[in-house]
């Protein structure tokens, strides 16, 4: 079932009929000690790619989990409404929330005491900007103020762990990138307001004691993936018969990134939860982490796409374009050597292999042609 704050009354209300639990399920899971040792997890952005995956993950391994979203219309909702099903499915709760609506966020705090917060909710995306920078500014930077005035006010403090990006990388030239690299020329208002938000952590680290770890996660893709990134856009125009542009650089270099799996990323997320100094802790230093999580294997965009046309069985009719004044950068690269030594993050998973799982779930979500869309992808395109 999910959850919206109705005005006026004290407890969440049921918006969306969906099966599953009732309307003390979330009471109920609130209330469960799940595997033990009194954890309880919100998972920001639990309805979107990473957020669904991450809060099943910890689902899986017996965890009380709450996910948390505001179904924004960015890409098709139904998609996000299928995930939350999903999770619902699984016994994870969602609620239906904008981290802007402080007095929900603290009547959810109220019902449910977390002691972990996974702050995934963002407006995603470089090229968006250009039509809407405020949801930027209102997704990254007030949102995440918002949480973090709520979770500072809790007793015990709630710690956090936060998506930083890549992007924050900006133009550096110094490749791979690695955590202590100069992150101050942002190359897109999506990276400016990611490394805002590792440095408002960061006050509320230093100020509050709050254990805060950031995560700069790279090109990530795969199962459920995001229908406004490379890998699902460029899968449903072959599929559709349609072209796809690809952009180059100067001198027609191809654009290049540190793709990496979502199963990869959520292992280092949950190493990170699972490693994190309580917030506010009277006989610890209290914690501030910042790690790159990237697969290390560069990819050109072509590259990609070969691979995903073998998987598909289908040819793709590319078009190269000279790339804009978008925000893109050329090329990803990470240094995962700190999270490798402080989290065992070790990714598993090459291209292919998450290309192949990719393209198993696109077959499974669209149909065996592919093309069967939800009403609101009807006449979808990513900017
Ligand atoms: N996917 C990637 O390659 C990638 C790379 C680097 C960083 N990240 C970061 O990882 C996180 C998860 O990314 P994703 O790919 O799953 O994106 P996503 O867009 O699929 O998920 C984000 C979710 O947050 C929700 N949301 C947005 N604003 C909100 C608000 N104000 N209140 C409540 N919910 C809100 C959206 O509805 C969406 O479901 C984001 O912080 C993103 O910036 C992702």
């Amino acid at each position: 079932m999910l959850w919206t704050r109705n005005q006026g009354t004290p407890v969440v209300l049921l918006v969306q009929p969906l099966s599953g639990t009732s309307a003390s399920g979330l009471y109920k899971t609130c209330a469960s000690s799940g595997s033990g040792l009194g954890k309880r997890y919100l998972v920001t952005g639990a309805a979107g790619f990473i957020g669904y995956h991450a809060a099943a993950k910890l689902r899986s391994r017996g965890d009380v989990v709450v996910g948390l979203d505001n179904f924004n219309d960015y890409y098709p909702v139904s998609l996000k409404r299928a995930r939350a099903q999903a999770l619902v499915d699984m016994g994870v709760p969602v609620v239906e929330l904008d981290l802007n609506d402080q007095e929900g966020l603290g009547e959810l705090f109220r019902l449910c005491s977390f002691t972990h917060v996974l702050h995934l909710a963002a407006q995603a995306g470089v090229r968006y900007a250009a039509r809407n920078p405020f949801a930027y500014i209102q997704s990254n930077v007030a949102a995440s103020v918002s949480l973090m005035e709520t979770m500072r006010l809790q007793k015990p403090m709630p710690l956090l762990v936060y998506a930083s990006s890549s992007s924050v990388y900006g133009l550096s030239k110094r490749f791979p990138f690695t955590e202590d690299d100069r992150a101050d020329r942002p190359a897109s208002l999506y990276a400016a307001t990611k490394r805002s938000l590792e440095l408002l952590a960061h006050s509320y680290f230093n100020i509050y004691r709050m254990s805060v770890t950031g995560l700069r996660f790279f090109t990530v893709y795969g199962p459920w993936g995001r229908p406004d990134m490379s890998v699902m856009a460029f899968a449903r125009n072959i599929v559709d018969g349609k072209p796809i542009r690809v952009f180059q650089g100067p001198n027609a270099t191809e654009l290049a990134r540190d793709f990496t799996f979502v199963e990869d990323i959520v292992a280092g997320v949950l190493a990170a939860l699972d490693s994190a100094a309580p917030s506010n802790d009277p006989h610890a230093e209290p914690q501030n982490r910042l790690y790159n999580l990237g697969n290390t294997q560069v990819h050109t965009v072509t590259e990609m796409v070969r691979t995903l046309e073998e998987l598909l069985g289908m040819k793709a009719n590319i078009r190269y374009q000279p790339l804009g004044a978008t925000g893109d950068v050329l090329r990803t690269n990470a240094n995962i050597t700190a999270a490798h030594n402080e989290l065992g993050y070790t990714p598993q998973t090459n291209l292919r292999a998450g290309l192949q799982a990719f393209v198993e779930w696109y077959f499974q979500y669209y149909g065996a042609d592919g093309k069967r869309r939800p009403a609101d992808e009807v006449g979808y395109i990513p900017d």
